[in-house]
């Protein structure tokens, strides 16, 4: 009898021992009963007999407790809980100073009587499938994110050549007959006395000066890719110049303006009346957007601006922060304000073309245009144009 068991006993454990990953029976004490060849040299515990071998988390993982004490999921546990067969992975297991992930399955042993006095598990390592399919994974995000890049600039491409187009055709056209307009309500307007008169006239001319701004919009924008002359100027003179077509309809909104500008700013190569054009858009959404929040007088009704020199990682900056304690901007649109046609305006206030003819101004001067809002309290936009 002895004879026999000992030769069940050998051929049980090479046929074990023929299996490559390591194989191990643990009883429900967490202690081993028989491991095969693999296991003995994954762990490192040499032909010591399983009787003196730690227990099982100590043994494989190294652990002084059970796995699911430190937030692994223990096989044995899993089975006692489940009655059944069961698949876990324990990842970032250190293995020889590198993170490996195993893949455990483990099957129960069951007594005469129907109950469990352990199970067996085999191991194996799927740390490369696992790198293999992460790195599948950061590849094909990389790729989205790449086609979606390209498609956004595609779509900006052709619109930006149709619009440019059809704007330069179209804006030359209207532009005289509604200065002609403009200025005969004007010349009308002057010499009305009927107060309701007076207000039709008004109004033709308020809403002749929007018509007037569309087209310079779109003249700006179809002129954005054309070379055009630049200059050595001081950001803080266009600034100047922008606020000087602006301070008074600031101050008619009841607009309190400060204005801080570093001393002896270098100077920078690029074109002036771009710049202020620019420079005009961030003060008509940044008025916008504080007329919104306050429609009359108000000690929170601030516009701050700010000059600077900035040193940053890729060079040196003049930087400009225009901050408006207005409506800020809600999170699930700030994605969008760059692009071409994007407004939140009502029909017939906005074109949507302001920031993105405005970036593509900054990017031709190798800046940055930047945008930092909390919606309910503040907006800043960020230029940021390259020292030579
Ligand atoms: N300072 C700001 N505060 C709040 N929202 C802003 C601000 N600046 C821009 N936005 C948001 O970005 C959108 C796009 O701005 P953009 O200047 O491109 O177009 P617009 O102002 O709507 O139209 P246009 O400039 O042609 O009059 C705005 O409609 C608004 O929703
Ligand atoms: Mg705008």
């Amino acid at each position: 009898m002895e004879k026999y068991l000992g030769s069940q006993h050998r051929f049980l454990q090479a046929a074990l021992d023929g299996v490559a990953d390591p194989i191990m029976v643990v009883g429900v004490d967490f202690r081993l009963k028989l491991m095969n060849r693999a296991a003995r040299e994954y762990s490192g515990c040499g032909d010591r007999p399983v009787a003196e071998l730690p227990p099982c988390h100590q043994l494989i993982f190294s652990l002084d407790c059970p796995c699911d004490q430190v937030g692994r999921s223990c096989p044995l546990r899993e089975v006692v809980r489940s009655g059944s067969r069961v698949r876990v992975e324990h990842d970032q297991v250190m293995v020889g100073g590198e993170e490996c992930s195993f893949e455990i399955l483990a099957t129960p042993l069951f007594g005469e009587n129907g109950e469990l006095f352990g199970i067996v598990e085999s191991l194996r390592d799927v740390t490369a499938r696992k790198q293999m399919a992460n790195m599948l994974r950061d590849e094909q995000e990389r790729l989205e994110q790449r086609v979606r890049e390209r498609t956004a600039e595609l779509m900006q491409a052709g619109q930006l050549a149709a619009i440019g187009e059809l704007a330069a055709g179209v804006a030359h056209e209207i532009n005289n007959p509604v200065n002609g307009i403009i200025n005969f309500a004007q010349l009308l307007a002057d010499d009305s006395q009927d107060d309701e008169q007076h207000d039709i006239l008004r109004r033709i001319i308020d809403e002749g000066e929007r018509v007037a701004d569309i087209v310079r919009n779109l003249l700006a924008f179809a002129r954005q890719h054309s070379d055009q002359e630049s200059d050595e100027v001081a950001v803080a003179t266009v600034l100047d110049n922008a606020l000087a077509l602006y301070t008074h309809q600031l101050a008619k909104d009841g607009i309190i303006l400060t204005i801080d500008i570093e001393e002896n700013l270098p100077l920078l190569r690029l074109n002036p009346q771009q710049l202020q054009q620019v420079f005009l858009n961030l003060l008509s959404n940044a008025r916008h957007a504080l007329n919104q929040r306050y429609s009359g007088k108000n000690p929170g009704k601030k516009l701050a601006i700010q000059v600077l020199l900035h040193n940053g990682a890729d060079g040196r900056f003049v930087r400009t922060k225009v901050t408006d304690y207005g409506t800020g901007i809600p999170r699930e649109i700030i994605d969008h304000i760059f692009e071409p046609f994007f407004s939140s305006k009502k029909p017939g206030e906005g074109t949507g073309l302001g920031l993105s003819i405005s970036h593509g101004i900054i990017k031709g001067f190798k800046g940055h245009l930047r945008v930092e809002s909390v919606a309910g309290e503040y907006t800043t936009m960020m230029v940021d144009l390259p020292v030579a």
